[in-house]
């Protein structure tokens, strides 16, 4: 590494907000031509140090340096006037748009009549996308694109514009596994070419395949940047979290099943999945295991009647029940914690206790006044126990960091108490800490006697959480597993049968 330049260097940065002191002294520098992961616990300071580089945050104190001269950034036209280019958390997409307007976005193309302009955007967008292998034409409108395709246009629209530094917040949270490697192919291409890339993720698997160095940050500060190839995860693990986390995986495995909760029978809706069957127990934890795109998102939906069916039962109870919409379905003592928590679950602009105690409003209203004393027990109660790092109740949700947001919009479905509990990627975005809570929290629930579903594409999590598992493929169920009958490779056997 001796020989490669340092291309930037950010020294003493500090910075407060309200009630919170998101950076101390912190100093970090990147080679050109390298990437240097930056891991930390929810809330650690991650996205406010990028920010900061961004030009979207000011600097209250510190200096940053760009090839050994310093530099000065106030605003996003700053940074880009340095090169800087930022895949931020948050996406900041414009959906009506097309593809070409939104890459070009902020940087429109001069000329004469509008329509030569957007000729030649369409044109050179297209161009950008072949040059990816990326096949989707330029005029179509984002939100006509996944939300991987979307995270994928940013990658293409941050690369495209002669980057030197380039900076990932967390771009892999909704890729498949495709699309991961199609981005670290990417990332090999940039090195090459000598741009420095800081990449932000809480998949440690991923830091070890991609980055050349670690920086962990906790509680607004550095404490220690060590080689990728010399470090252990257990290591980064204790720096990251401040003590050795040994059983991560909390479950007491119950002897005896319980009774049935839940059952579905050939259920079919819209063209994503079809005759899906199987049952749920009291108590127990049920795996939904399988590939993106194989219909695991789109079951849990269809049961909590966000999308209608178009075939099949759903019994609670034996009971067979019509679930038409969330209301239905919440009556019944189902909960969803979805998976794109930020389109549907987040209110930024709320604070935290109105975003916890949402759905359980009617439980803390006293005639027509709400119970302010039992709606900060709520609130209190959840933050307490999944860790949400904020200033206070009062705290607006779009101030938190991006994990503790989701963690609030788990907590608003804890809240209901629910007696079957969906959960979609529930441990997507947070981090290592959070994550084991989230576990003890699972495997409480359970022994209390609710009925959890979880999807993940995690597959220690699915082995190591669930007392059975159901593995989908093409929208349908391919084997239902139970404890002891279920490995990583069993259940990838099962998600890839017939590809
Ligand atoms: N605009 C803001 N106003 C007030 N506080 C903020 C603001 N942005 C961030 N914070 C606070 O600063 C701290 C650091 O947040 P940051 O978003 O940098 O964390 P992070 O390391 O990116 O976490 P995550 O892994 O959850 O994305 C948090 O306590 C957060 O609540
Ligand atoms: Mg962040």
């Amino acid at each position: 590494m001796a020989n490669q330049d340092i291309l930037l260097e950010m020294r003493g940065v500090h910075k407060r907000f309200p009630g919170v002191y998101a950076l101390r002294d912190v100093t970090f520098d990147l080679l050109a031509g390298e990437v240097h992961a930056l891991l930390g616990e929810n809330g650690a300071g991650k996205s406010t140090l990028i920010k900061i580089l961004g030009g979207i945050h000011a600097i209250d104190e510190g200096e940053i340096h760009i090839d050994g001269k310093r530099v000065e950034i106030n605003s996003v036209a700053d940074a880009q006037k340095n090169h800087i280019s930022i895949i931020h958390q948050e996406l900041a997409q414009v959906p009506h748009m097309t593809i070409a307007e939104n890459i070009f976005l902020g940087k429109e193309i001069a000329g004469g009549f509008f329509s030569v302009r957007r000729q030649e955007m369409l044109k050179r967008a297209q161009a950008l996308l072949n040059a990816y292998d990326f096949d989707v034409p330029a005029y179509k409108k984002l939100a006509e694109l996944t939300i991987a395709q979307r995270q994928m246009i940013e990658i293409i629209k941050a690369v495209s514009f002669n980057a030197r530094i380039l900076v990932m917040d967390e771009p892999t949270s909704s890729l498949s596994d495709k699309e991961v490697e199609f981005l670290f192919r990417t990332i090999r291409r940039l090195k090459e070419e000598s741009v420095g890339i800081i990449y932000i993720s809480h998949r440690l698997s991923e830091l070890f395949r991609v980055s050349d160095r670690v920086t962990v940050l906790r509680d607004g500060m550095v404490i220690g940047t060590r080689n990728t190839q010399e470090v252990k995860q257990n290591e980064l693990i204790a720096m990251m979290v401040g003590r050795e986390l040994s059983n991560y995986y909390t479950r007491s495995f119950r002897e005896e099943r319980g009774s049935e909760i839940l059952r579905v029978e050939n259920l079919s809706s819209g063209d994503q999945i079809h005759n899906v069957s199987f049952s749920l127990y009291e108590g127990e934890i049920l795996g939904l295991a399988g590939l993106v795109g194989a219909g695991r998102s789109e079951v849990c939906r269809a049961i909590f009647g966000l999308d209608a069916l178009t075939g099949g039962k759903i019994f609670v109870r034996g009971e067979p029940v019509r679930i038409a919409c969330a209301d239905d379905a919440m009556r019944l003592g189902i909960a969803l914690v979805p998976e794109d928590r930020k389109k549907e679950g987040i209110f930024r602009i709320k604070n935290v206790t109105f975003n916890i105690t949402l759905k359980v409003l009617r439980r803390i209203f006293r005639g027509l006044k709400v119970d302010k004393a039992l709606e900060y027990r709520t609130a209190d109660e959840y933050i307490r126990s999944l860790s949400i790092k904020t200033p206070g109740q009062e705290q607006l949700v779009g101030n938190l960091s991006g994990g503790n947001q989701q963690k609030v919009v788990i907590a608003r479905w804890l809240a209901t108490e629910p007696k079957i509990l969906i959960m979609d990627e529930p441990t997507r975005g947070v981090d290592v800490g959070a994550k084991a809570e989230i576990y003890g929290i699972m495997n409480e629930l359970a022994k209390r006697g609710v009925s959890i579903i979880m999807v993940s594409s995690e597959l220690p999590e699915i082995i190591n959480m669930s007392d059975r598992v159901v593995v989908m493929g093409g929208g349908t169920v391919r084997a239902v597993l139970e404890r002891g009958e279920f490995s990583q490779e069993r259940i990838m056997t099962h998600a890839t049968e017939g590809m």
